[in-house]
């Protein structure tokens, strides 16, 4: 069996080192309690290995609050400013994760919002990431995701604007996004925030999944992300097949293929991705 494993399947470099920071803060000798914000990763297996390890999930400001000692990390999406204050109010000691993509947003709108301009964050207002960005803006800020939300914005005239973006937002979407803000800003000064790494990994799965009888995509089910590629690589070859785990796989779906492509979700861990290849190449 031919095997094409693709090199941008799995992790991004921001959430490996998340996930890395994590477990090495697990491995150090003392031993206060360890707090993620958030779930470091959609990944029930990971999540659930960290927690048997002793770390614990923070899902509010609230809860946060009411810490009195430990590590806190601070995962690839990163936060706003006001969770950093409460950290250091509780004295608690911060590993902070955040991926350098989202960190150079945040000087960005941090910058912008201290000259005065109206931030516009083109992305999905509910989103983690998004809520972070937004925590950097001291000044006029908003969330954009929509065309009529673009076209219908109010902004005073003359008012020096900057534009950024949601570091996974669709790129062909953010610049139609900037060309309908274009109509009613003023020399907006406008930074493409993307992240390329969905977008290497979307653009790699297909062009294997075109060139392979049959092709995996391994991720969690409700990772959305591991689902367009899942999309992406059927349109390209029929025989595609969504895996969780090496469990999931069935011998008999490739009984008559000689080539197999293997593509993972951004959630997906490494040696989830290096058992199903190595399975496929000795068994298939
Ligand atoms: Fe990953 Fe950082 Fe890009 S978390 S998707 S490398 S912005």
């Amino acid at each position: 069996m031919e095997v094409k494993l693709a090199k941008t399947a799995g992790f991004c470099f921001g959430v490996k080192r998340a996930v890395d920071t994590v477990y090495n803060q697990v491995k150090q000798p003392k031993q206060l309690p360890i707090y993620t914000f958030g779930p470091i990763i959609h990944n029930e297996e990971v999540t659930s290995d960290l927690e048997q390890k002793g770390v614990k999930i923070i899902h509010s400001e609230d809860e946060l609050e009411e810490l009195e000692q430990g590590t806190l990390i601070i995962r690839s999406h990163g936060v706003g400013r006001r969770i950093y204050e409460i950290a250091e109010s509780r004295n608690l000691y911060m590993v902070d994760a955040t991926c350098p993509f989202v960190k150079k947003i945040h000087k960005i709108v941090k910058e912008a919002s201290e000259k005065g301009d109206f931030v516009i964050i083109i992305g999905s207002r509910e989103h983690p990431e998004v809520q972070g960005i937004c925590g950097w803006c001291s000044g006029d800020y908003t969330v954009i995701s929509t065309e009529k939300e673009a076209a219908t914005l109010s902004i005073s005239e003359g008012r020096k604007v900057t534009i950024v973006s949601q570091t996974t937002f669709n790129l062909v979407k953010f610049k139609y996004l900037v060309a309908v803000l274009e109509k009613i800003c003023y020399n907006p000064y406008i930074v493409n925030t993307i992240c390329n790494a969905t977008q290497e990994r979307q653009a790699e799965a297909g062009e294997i999944a075109s060139s392979v009888e049959a092709m995996i995509v391994i991720g969690g089910k409700n990772s959305s992300n591991t689902q367009k590629l899942y999309e992406i690589c059927k349109k390209e070859c029929g025989n595609t097949y969504y895996i969780q785990t090496l469990k999931d796989l069935s011998a008999q779906n490739f009984q008559t293929v000689c080539t197999v492509g293997i593509t993972a979700g951004a959630s997906t861990p490494k040696h989830i991705i290096e058992e199903v290849q190595l399975h496929v190449r000795t068994n298939f």
